[in-house]
């Protein structure tokens, strides 16, 4: 191994103890005083929206959160004029006053929890726990990066050598940056992506997830409020479409993207087609995540960090655990009681403390479950379904055992738990198969041999690696997040190698 040194200080943004009654009973009356209609509209300088207003339904009960004007392509592709004019003055603005909008950006959002709160839980189906870690996680985000950006784009670095010249290395925005973001953390990752892009002094055409543009609209208004420019950050809403007419714009200068690997493929083979610059990508994707658990575990933290990796934020998390696989000895008793821990979950309106698991984004996710479900029930063991409430799209969890791991080719997701019974002769197979795959997001083990740990982590290629824990809700600056392979291009979100993707680097070398 080699040696370890202790990278950057911090602190994360403060938490609440729910376990706390004034505490709780003053975030529940924050959160009942907040409810209001959100109404969305594309924020295009000089560019008067001219698309139809729709509603937005939240998927707990189908009542209207708010409405949303979807950009049209036109209206898109004007967006991206817009932001390389304002490249022009957002790339020269210095990194410390970036880095203090970004700054005062996190203290906005903090001191406007209970607001967001309410929206992440109508909107997008957030349980209080998930919506306080994903303000959390928004917040964390706005201040690493800038911290990093003053860390690492503060100062010109003088490059040393034997040429005798004067040989600097400088880091610039590239220009107009495309961000595009998942449903599942429609404030955190949304956030994220636009923040880092900001931070390394891009211009920014934002476009959320068509199922949660409102939460994305108060997030851009946060960042205006803050004081980045309206011609620095572009909010396009709009579905695949507008995402696609932004990537084929031929000005771009980047793109990040979280979302399916399907999608990435579809992005790439867009940015692939265009003439003109090479554009790089980011992807942040899906997985097919698994678990080993051996003989050795602790059985009651196994079954705890199972339910939670599979079933919370009902499995909607591209770090939820998928397959997990068992070792024969304590199969049968590790399933009794994951079995029991997941009929102890109470599932319904995720705004009560007293809600461990929401609902499902939409009615084609849930279909998709549903269907899943059906054709696992041909072929394979369900062992366990649990019951969800009537109204409302909720799905249960459920736990199918596998046959052979093989029987899952890609990512479901949804609160499914997948087990497959290994034998102690057959770790290596098991690795073999999860490589296999060609995901790499996060893996977790359960073990109590030192060697075991050291085995596998060395054999596989995967992003996150838990070790006696469950497997989500990594933390920014603390826990990088990202993948390999099917799972996403790097660099890790909330890492300090992401600024960079974002920047050019230029040389500098004077023939003194
Ligand atoms: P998705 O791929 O359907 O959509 C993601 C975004 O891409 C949306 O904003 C969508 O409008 C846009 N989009 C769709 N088609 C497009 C196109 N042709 N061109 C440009 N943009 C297009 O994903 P989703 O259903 O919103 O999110 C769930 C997926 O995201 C899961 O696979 C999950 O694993 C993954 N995810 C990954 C991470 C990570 O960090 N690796 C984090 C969260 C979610
Ligand atoms: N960063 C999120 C998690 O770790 C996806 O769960």
């Amino acid at each position: 191994p080699l040696p370890l040194k202790l990278y950057g200080k911090r602190t994360n943004s403060a938490g609440l103890e729910l376990g706390d009654r004034k505490e709780l009973a003053a975030l529940m009356s924050g959160i009942a005083k907040a409810s209001t209609t959100v109404k969305a509209v594309p924020l295009i300088e000089g560019v008067k929206p001219s698309g139809k207003s729709q509603d937005v339904v939240s998927p707990v009960n189908g009542a209207t959160v708010g409405t949303v004007v979807f950009a049209t392509a036109e209206e898109a592709a004007k967006a991206v004029g817009v932001a390389r004019k304002g490249f022009s003055s957002w790339s020269r603005v210095p990194v410390e006053t970036r880095a203090k909008a970004l700054e005062k950006a996190g203290d906005i959002l903090e001191a406007n929890r209970d607001r967001l709160l309410d929206l992440l839980s109508r909107e997008a189906g957030k349980t209080i726990d998930d919506g306080i870690a994903e303000i959390r996680e928004a917040v964390d985000f706005c201040r690493y990066y800038a911290a990093e950006a003053r860390r690492q784009f503060g100062v010109d670095k003088i490059m040393p050598g034997p040429t005798g010249e004067d040989n600097k290395l400088r880091h610039r925005g590239r220009g107009a940056f495309v961000c595009i973001s998942p449903w599942n953390f429609p404030l955190a990752i949304f956030l994220g992506q636009v923040t880092a892009a900001l931070a390394a002094g891009n211009t920014v055409l934002a476009k959320p997830a068509e199922q949660t543009p409102l939460i994305a609209y108060a997030a851009i208004r946060v960042l205006y409020e803050a004081g980045v420019p309206k011609d620095a950050v572009l909010y396009v809403p709009g579905d695949g479409s507008v995402g696609a007419a932004l990537t084929s714009h031929p000005e771009i200068a980047g793109v990040a993207f979280t979302g399916s690997t399907d999608t990435a493929w579809a992005i790439n083979r867009t940015l692939a087609a265009k003439k003109g610059p090479i554009v790089p990508l980011i992807a942040e994707t899906g997985g097919l995540n698994a678990m080993i658990v051996d003989a050795t575990a602790l059985s009651e933290q196994v079954a705890d960090d199972v339910v939670m990796s599979a079933f919370r934020s009902a499995g909607q998390r591209c770090s939820a655990l998928r397959i997990l696989y068992l070792q024969e000895d304590i199969a049968d008793n590790m399933l009794d009681m994951i079995e029991g821990a997941a009929k102890e979950l109470t599932l319904g309106d995720p705004s009560l403390p007293s809600t461990d698991v929401g609902p499902i984004i939409d009615q084609a996710q849930r279909d998709m479950l549903t269907d899943h479900i059906a054709a696992m029930r041909k072929s394979q063991k369900v062992r366990f379904a649990g019951e969800a409430p009537k109204d409302g799209l909720f799905f249960a969890p459920h736990i199918v055992e596998l046959n052979r791991a093989e029987a899952l080719e890609r990512e479901v997701f949804g609160p499914v738990l997948h087990v497959v019974r290994w034998k102690a002769k057959d770790l290596d197979k098991v690795l073999d198969q999860i490589a296999s795959t060609g995901y790499g997001l996060t893996f977790g083990l359960h073990t109590r041999i030192e060697a075991t740990v050291t085995k596998i982590i060395d054999r596989l290629d995967i992003g996150n690696v838990y070790v006696n824990r469950n497997t989500i809700g990594a933390v920014v600056g603390t826990q990088p997040f990202g993948g390999s392979g099917l799972s996403g291009t790097g660099p890790k979100a909330g890492g300090p190698a992401y600024l960079a993707r974002f920047a050019l680097e230029q040389v500098v070398s004077v023939n003194t």
